[in-house]
Order: C-alpha cells, then structure tokens, then sequence
C-alpha cells in the first residue's frame, strides 16, 4: 500500500533510512529529486531527498538524520506505519553525463543524496573519486554502498577515528594536487559536493582554486516544494532562484552561501520550541540540536 514503511533501519547514531512503498514516486524519479513529505494530519512538511529508488518493486529510499521535531517524529515510526503524504518526484534531476575524472564529496548526511548522484555517475562512463566524511566513525554511514560506486574512495573523520584525520576539505585538496601534481594530463572535470551548507562554501572557495566546476545540492529551507511559496528562496549568480523547482543543484562558484546560511536559522527559536513542546511528550528521543 503506498505509502507505507517496509523497511526501518538504523545507519548511524540519528541516522535512519526507511523503504517506502511508493511506486509511481519510484517509477519516475531521478537521482538529485527529492520528496516532500508530511507524516501525519497536523504534520510539517519535510524535504528528503530519494536516496534510491527500485523501479520494480515500487519503492524508494529515504533517509533521515534526526535533528528537530518534524524528524523525531519520523524516527518514531516503524515497520508497517503509514506516512499520511508523500509528494514527489521533486526539483530537477542532476546532470548526468561522461564527464571524464569526476570528485564526489559528501559530508554527513549529505552522503545520502550524495550516493544515487554517484551511481550514476560511475554507470555513465566515469572516473569517479569519493571523498566522504562524518564527526566520527560512528556518524559515517554508506561507506560501502559509496565505495562499489567509485573507482577511489577516501574517508575522513574530524575525530581521526576513521581514515583522514580532518575536514573534507583537507582531503579534496591533497587529492586534486596529488592527481593533478604528478600527471600534469590529468584533469578533474567536475566535483559534486553535498553537505551542510558551510562544508559546500568550503569546497567551493578548494576547487575554485584550480578551476574546477563543482555543483553542490542546497538544503534551504522548502514548504510547498512547488515554487509557489518562496520559502525556499536563494541567490544564485546574483539572481534569486528557488532551490526547490529551479534546483536543488546549482553552480557552487555562482551561490551566495552565506546568504542560504542566514536564511536557515531564521526559524531557529520556533524549531527549538517545537522541540521542547515534543521533548515533553516523549522524554526519550534525543536529537541532534539538543546535543
Ligand atoms: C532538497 C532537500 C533535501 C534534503 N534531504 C535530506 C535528506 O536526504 N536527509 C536529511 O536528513 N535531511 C535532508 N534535508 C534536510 C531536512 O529537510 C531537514 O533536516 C528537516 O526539514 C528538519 O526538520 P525538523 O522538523 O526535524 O527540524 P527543525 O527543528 O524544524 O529544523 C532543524 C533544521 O532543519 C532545517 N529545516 C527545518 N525545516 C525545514 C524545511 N521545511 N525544509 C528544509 N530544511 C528545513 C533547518 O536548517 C533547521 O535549522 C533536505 C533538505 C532539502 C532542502
Ligand atoms: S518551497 Fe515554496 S517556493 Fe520552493
């Protein structure tokens, strides 16, 4: 039935990815849409991206890092609960073609949008090299299904308890000069970089430094998902788009990062008094913002 959770599992310490049935979501979605996604009556809506999508059985992937009152919710459910609506394919598919040497990055549950990009990516020809990281070891998570899709992966934890010691930024930039360095024909093409929005400016200002294009995925804030609320609304090349219809992907060299960055705290005393008014009905689940 759609809708309905076939499947809950835990990834990581506040990570979860659940199976839902949805078949004409799973039929038509590409890898860079995103659902939105209301869990019951008096629900929010929540944008998650399609983290998979299995065209025969109908269903598509969703996961969740619980880090305010709409996703505690969600972290609530089980096996066999409904969600009450779920609305998509949403937002324009990522770019996918033979690019050549191409970069992915993903930083937290960024990793998690991060992985139906990269699949493709490597099922269209390329050379594709993952650079992926998490607080620590415990908060990593897709590391194997990220490496059957890359040619080269590398794993950083800001703590050292996992691969580089160190932001993913370090890591990106001693790839490109050791890549770039020694072979002076290899070239990267192109970088993907998905994660909180600070991460992605970071990137941007790496790769800017040797001219490589790179596309992040950005997380404003979206109601309606549609285009008719500008809720969602960002600055991108000095123009105002709407992440939610004219991206989610755009040129990172062209977005006004610190802009987004502002516009996402806007909400930040309502969400913390959503939390309070749910932690007072269940005192067990903790989140990300409370931490
Ligand atoms: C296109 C897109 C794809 C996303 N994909 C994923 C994903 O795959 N996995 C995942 O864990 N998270 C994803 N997010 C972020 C996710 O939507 C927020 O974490 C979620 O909305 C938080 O809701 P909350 O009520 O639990 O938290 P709140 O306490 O309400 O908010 C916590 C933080 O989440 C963000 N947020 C809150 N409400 C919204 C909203 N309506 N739209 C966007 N951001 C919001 C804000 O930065 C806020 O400060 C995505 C966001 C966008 C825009
Ligand atoms: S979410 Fe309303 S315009 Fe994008």
């Amino acid at each position: 039935m759609a809708n309905k959770i076939i499947k809950k599992e835990k990834l990581a310490e506040n990570i979860f990815r659940f199976v839902l049935d949805a078949p004409q979501i799973a039929k038509n979605s590409k890898p860079g849409q995103f659902v939105i996604i209301r869990i019951n009556e008096t629900g929010e809506r929540i944008p998650l991206t399609i983290a998979g999508a299995d065209k025969k059985r109908g269903n598509i992937s969703i996961i969740s890092m619980t880090v305010g009152k709409t996703t505690m919710v969600l972290e609530g459910l089980s096996k066999g609960d409904f969600i009450e609506d779920l609305l998509g394919p949403l937002g324009k598919k990522s770019d996918i073609e033979k690019f050549g040497n191409v970069i992915c990055v993903g930083g937290g549950v960024g990793i998690a949008p991060l992985l139906p990009i990269t699949q493709a990516l490597k099922n269209a020809g390329n050379n594709v090299i993952s650079v992926i990281g998490a607080k620590s070891s415990k908060l990593l998570i897709l590391e194997k299904e990220m490496s059957l899709a890359s040619s080269e992966i590398y794993t950083c934890t800001d703590d050292g308890s996992k691969g580089y010691k160190g932001f993913v930024t370090g890591k990106l930039q001693e790839i490109i000069l050791e890549k770039t360095g020694e072979n002076q024909d290899f070239k990267i093409d192109r970088a993907i970089a998905i994660g909180p929005s600070v991460m992605m400016k970071a990137i941007c200002e790496v790769t800017g430094k040797f001219n490589i294009k790179t596309i992040v995925s950005l997380n404003s804030t979206m109601i309606d998902g549609t285009g008719m609320c500008g809720t969602c609304r960002v600055e991108v090349g000095k123009e105002t788009k709407f992440a939610c219809v004219d991206g989610p992907e755009f040129d990172g060299s062209l977005v006004n990062f610190d802009l987004l960055i502002s516009r996402q705290n806007y909400f930040r005393e309502e969400e913390i008094s959503a939390i309070e008014h749910f932690r007072k009905e269940h005192p067990d689940v903790r989140c990300k913002l409370e931490s």
